[in-house]
């Protein structure tokens, strides 16, 4: 049975002047997005979505390591057996970084011609959960409606959640597995829906927190180990910290680019947030005020940790 989350605590205040935020890969990304942290080697691997790359940071040697893929890749994954698994044009796909080799698990949207994947994250339970969405005109406007929630289970089944999405992004799970946590861009808000963590389902779905005009876009999110929500948002150049049950914003953490978009923890006990960032779609003015713009920050200091990411077991 679901009760109150079991690790609610009250936060501390957190104070202001201890947070540092640097540019730690300069190496830029169009879309930089789903960033997730590999304890083994102090690495975070992330992707490039219309750049077309999955990516490995080192944080210890500070040498990135990259695949192309085909097509462009919405979310990167770690599997349990080894390898990762990613979301790539409509596909579902598993990537041997030791053989640089992508092989396809299941092809989706196969009666929508243009629709891609987008954000994804693998559940308590191991499964992958990741969306859809319409191509892009330009950055943020798309043909509405067209993007759906698939699950890709561990024995490769793929079950779709819903549809009628505008851009799907950011989800994470509540820390007694019983709320999964959804955006749908274009909605700009964060929903909820009660979690069945044995099956999978979803239901009961409502509003957590609206976003406000100057917020920008909701775009990735992740829970941290007190169930605060962190959302980074796109053309706010921010990530917000949310709190779910209360449905407050707790603190704004703002970054020196607009398009910040997705955030994961990592680093030496999960305590420092990373926030990836994208540059296209900006103009030469624009670029030149923001010339780390694509850049993936660290931000250190916020006296809150993360928890550690789950792996696809499929
Ligand atoms: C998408 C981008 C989009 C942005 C803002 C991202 O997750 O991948 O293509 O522009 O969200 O909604
Ligand atoms: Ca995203």
């Amino acid at each position: 049975m679901c009760l109150v989350d079991p690790h609610f605590r009250i936060s501390l205040e957190i104070d202001m002047s201890s947070i540092k935020v640097e540019c730690v890969i300069k190496e830029k990304n169009e879309i930089g997005e789903s960033p997730v942290w590999e304890e083994r080697d102090s690495s975070l691997v992330y992707v490039d979505i219309t750049g077309q790359r999955v990516s490995r940071w080192s944080s210890l040697t500070s040498q990135i390591e990259s695949i192309a893929t085909e097509k462009p890749v919405g979310s990167v994954v770690p599997r349990q057996s080894g390898g990762y698994v990613i979301g790539e044009g409509t596909r579902f796909a598993f990537v041997d970084w030791g053989k640089r080799s992508i092989t396809t698990v299941a092809h989706l949207d196969k009666e929508k011609p243009n629709t891609r994947f987008n954000d994804g994250k693998v559940d308590p339970a191991g499964r992958f959960f990741a969306g859809t969405m319409g191509m892009e005109l330009q950055p943020a406007v798309v043909e509405r409606k067209q993007g759906s929630l698939y699950t890709l289970h561990p024995d490769h089944t793929v079950v779709k959640l819903f549809d009628e999405v505008d851009i799907s992004n950011g989800l994470d799970w509540s820390l007694d597995h019983c709320i999964f946590y959804y955006i749908d861009s274009l909605a700009y808000m964060v929903e909820a829906f009660d979690y069945n963590i044995q099956t999978g389902g979803i239901s009961n779905r409502r509003v957590v927190y609206k976003l406000e005009k100057d917020e920008g876009i909701p775009d990735g999110m992740c829970i941290d180990a007190e169930g605060k929500l962190w959302v980074a948002c796109y053309n706010g150049g921010r990530v917000l910290r949310i709190d779910p049950q209360t449905g407050m914003r707790l603190q704004t953490v703002k970054l020196p680019v607009k398009k910040t978009t997705s955030c994961c923890f990592g680093g030496k006990d999960y305590s420092d947030l990373y926030v990836t960032t994208a540059y296209k779609g900006m103009d030469e003015d624009s670029l030149a005020k923001q010339p780390d713009a694509g850049c993936i920050f660290k931000v250190s200091g916020l006296g809150v940790k993360g928890i550690p990411p789950y792996s696809y077991t499929g």
